[in-house]
């Protein structure tokens, strides 16, 4: 937020030429207006009142959150004032989710109990195979996810009780948990493989690798460096403010909808390509690509806007996303571990050229967190389809907490945008045969 530093009234004078009377609006958080200020600006007594116009919200803030903070231009990014390098250097993600949603790291004691919740939780019930069953073996893993998601509310109707924390922790505990177990259900459905229930006594990503990846007896133990990689990318994609997925659980949840109905929504807006939905879209747009020497021609069809360049670019950083940074230093332990992805050269090329050609340095576009994750998910043996559920399992935290911090906002009701009609003015119905 600016800080002025002086001691200069922190206010705006806005006068309305069209009559002459000038207003005094209050300035908040260095440099915040409140939008309903701005309805007493009037040319008659009767009229609504001046509203403002955002397209895509790109200049409105929707909430004051004590989240997550980023600063766009310096590549900033923290959890409850927590830098996500040290988090995702020292934290494991349960602890990252904690955090996320009672606002402070746990003592030893809490993680303990709170592990303990979420492992008793991992089980679903055994319809929900069912109506993952019901889906075509090549049905996008994304979409079996949100379904199954949905399915839950009906599993859970008491998570309507949004108004009580107590049965809200408990959706939330359930949700945490059984994300990692819904998406290897759906992974193992794809590969047409018997499911694999969860294990009590492995970690929470270690558990999710195996519920994918054993394949017969028991005994399969994840690679510890790839277990580890997985629980770095799932601390880096566990919340981002207000994304356009959070503001659809916002939004959702305002209503005051159930968690469940909520989330199915928020991952709904995260699969698009223009969201979550990149770093799969990013995966394939390298494989089209399909050598380095295509690559600047592929960025000459970029710049004549025939092709976007998917994973580069954000709303906010208008830096390096500081969470690809991380990614790309990770993408190199997990390539030690599984070989190095071939496409990880095409990607580095177009890194390279992108970050020194006026037109994407111009419009600052850097590498986001889409860019690189996909490459690691690729080299640990994901399918492309599991890309956006990789980024929606961790985010299920954030976007809990973020639904979490709108119930308990004694600012927010349910949301309700206004519009300005520019459409037909009134006239009379004709009947079908006058028409055409
Ligand atoms: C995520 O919001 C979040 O926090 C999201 C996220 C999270 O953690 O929740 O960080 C996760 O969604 C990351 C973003 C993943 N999406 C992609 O990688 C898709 C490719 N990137 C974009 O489409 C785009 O950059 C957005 C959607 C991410 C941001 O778009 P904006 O802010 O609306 O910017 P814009 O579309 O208005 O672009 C401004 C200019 C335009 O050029 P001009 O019209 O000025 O000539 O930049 C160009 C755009 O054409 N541009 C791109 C581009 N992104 C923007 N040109 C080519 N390739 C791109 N990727």
């Amino acid at each position: 937020m600016a800080d002025n530093g002086n001691d200069a009234k922190q206010t705006l004078t806005i006068r309305d030429n069209r009559t002459g009377r000038e207003y005094e609006v209050e300035i908040h958080e260095g440099d915040v207006i409140r939008a309903m200020d701005l309805r007493q600006i009037k040319v008659n007594e009767d009229d609504f009142g001046m509203m403002s116009y955002d397209p895509a919200f790109t200049n409105t803030v929707s909430t004051r959150s004590t989240i997550t903070f980023i600063d766009g231009g310096k590549g900033i990014l923290r959890y409850r004032g927590y830098p996500i390098e040290q988090l995702a250097e020292r934290a494991t993600f349960l602890e990252v989710a904690y955090l996320l949603l009672k606002g402070e790291l746990p003592t030893e004691s809490e993680l303990e109990s709170f592990v303990r919740d979420v492992t008793l939780h991992t089980y679903v019930h055994e319809n929900i195979r069912t109506v993952l069953d019901g889906f075509r073996y090549d049905a996008h893993a994304m979409g079996m996810l949100i379904s199954a998601v949905a399915a839950l509310s009906t599993f859970y109707p008491e998570g309507k009780q949004i108004r009580d924390p107590e049965v809200r922790w408990e959706q939330i505990v359930r949700l945490v948990a059984k994300m990692p177990t819904l998406a290897a259900f759906a992974y193992r459905h794809h590969r047409g493989l018997p499911v694999v229930y969860p294990e009590n006594e492995l970690s929470y990503t270690a558990n999710f690798l195996n519920m994918l990846f054993r394949i017969g007896g028991k005994g399969y133990r994840p690679n510890p460096v790839l277990e580890r990689a997985l629980e770095v990318l799932f601390i880096l994609h566990a919340d981002h403010e207000q994304n356009c997925s959070a503001t659809a659980m916002r939004v959702v949840g305002s209503s005051e909808a159930d968690p469940y109905s909520g989330l199915a929504a928020a991952m709904a807006a995260l699969y698009g390509p223009l969201h979550g939905g990149a770093n799969e879209a990013v995966l394939r747009m390298l494989q089209r690509i399909g050598s380095v020497e295509n690559v600047p021609a592929f960025l000459e069809r970029v710049k004549a806007k025939e092709e976007r360049l998917m994973g580069f670019g954000h709303r906010v950083y208008k830096a390096y996303d500081p969470r690809a940074s991380i990614i790309k230093r990770t993408a190199d332990q997990v390539f030690e571990v599984t070989g190095r992805n071939p496409l990880l050269d095409i990607a580095l090329e177009l890194e390279r050229i992108a970050l020194e050609e006026e037109y994407f340095v111009s419009r600052n576009l850097y590498p986001n967190v889409d860019f690189y994750s996909g490459l690691i998910y690729q080299a640990m043996g994901f399918p492309v389809e599991m890309f956006p559920v990789l980024f929606a399992i961790p985010r299920t935290v954030g976007w809990l907490a973020q639904w979490q911090e709108m119930l308990e906002d004694p600012e927010q009701k349910i949301a309700r945008p206004r519009q300005v009609y520019v459409g037909a003015d009134q006239r009379d119905f004709v009947p079908i045969e006058q028409r055409g």
